[in-house]
């Protein structure tokens, strides 16, 4: 695991850009998995500028986000397609058919896993970028998630949905199921980055990088993992030894 100490998100966004980027340049169909959350949000934004600076092509590039809200179509102003066409695909010559987020209408675990199927089928994740709950979760995989999971329909823990309540109206509006690719359909992706800043994540943190592996925290798996990047602040940081 290598880890990278940055100042602050800014300066994470900066650093998390150009590995993104420099995957985009020297290949130009790659797969990138990509997340939510505000962790990306900076990287997202140096993508956008570097992208126009350099004019660095998308047209081939393929990208599958970890997570959709249930019940959320993908206009709703809290989906998390509608994050990612905002965030990044709106202001790159992405093609939006080559972007793919869970579809929240999906009703059943055996259609959540043709998402499993067709990241097989265009050749598996290149790189995947990863936020980090504060209780460990990597995509919506909460505590107590199978290690062997594929993509499936999720439970969200109490503490996910108050953390994830600043971007509703009510606590009472977010959803309290998702579609989440599973920890092995992440742990299937060539190179991981990780991007964590700020003391809440500082206990999560601990448990990633020096473990144990234990489903009480499910991040805890990317150690079994031989190409995972974690970027990190000084409070998120500051459990380690
Ligand atoms: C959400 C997302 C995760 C994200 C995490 C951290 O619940 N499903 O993919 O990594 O929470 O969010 P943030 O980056 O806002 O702290």
């Amino acid at each position: 695991m290598k880890i990278i100490k940055i100042l602050d998100n800014n300066e994470a966004g900066k650093i998390v850009s150009d590995l993104i980027l420099d995957e985009v340049k020297s290949n130009k169909n790659v797969i990138l998995g990509l997340a939510t959350g505000s962790s990306p949000i900076t990287t997202y934004e140096n993508i956008i500028n570097k992208t126009k600076d350099q004019n660095i092509d998308w047209s081939n590039v393929i990208t599958f986000n970890l997570d959709e809200y249930k019940g959320l179509e993908s206009d709703h102003n809290q989906s998390y397609r509608y994050f990612m066409n905002n965030q990044l695909f709106n202001h790159i010559n992405i093609k939006k058919e080559n972007t793919f987020v869970p579809s929240g209408l999906i009703d059943s675990d055996n259609e959540a896993q043709k998402y499993d199927e067709l990241i097989a089928q265009k050749g598996g994740i290149d790189l995947q970028l990863l936020g980090l709950g504060i209780n460990g979760h990597v995509g919506f995989n909460e505590p107590g998630s199978d290690f062997e999971g594929l993509t499936s329909i999720v439970n969200l823990t109490k503490s996910t949905i108050e953390a994830n309540s600043r971007f509703f109206e009510n606590e009472s509006d977010v959803p309290t199921q998702a579609i989440s690719m599973g920890l092995k359909s992440i742990m299937n992706a060539k190179k991981i980055i990780l991007i964590a800043t700020g003391e809440a994540k500082a206990e999560a943190v601990k448990n990633l990088i020096e473990g144990p592996i234990s489903k009480d925290w499910p991040c805890s798996i990317l150690l079994n993992h031989n190409d995972v990047t974690v970027v990190i602040d000084e409070q998120a940081a500051k459990l380690l030894k």
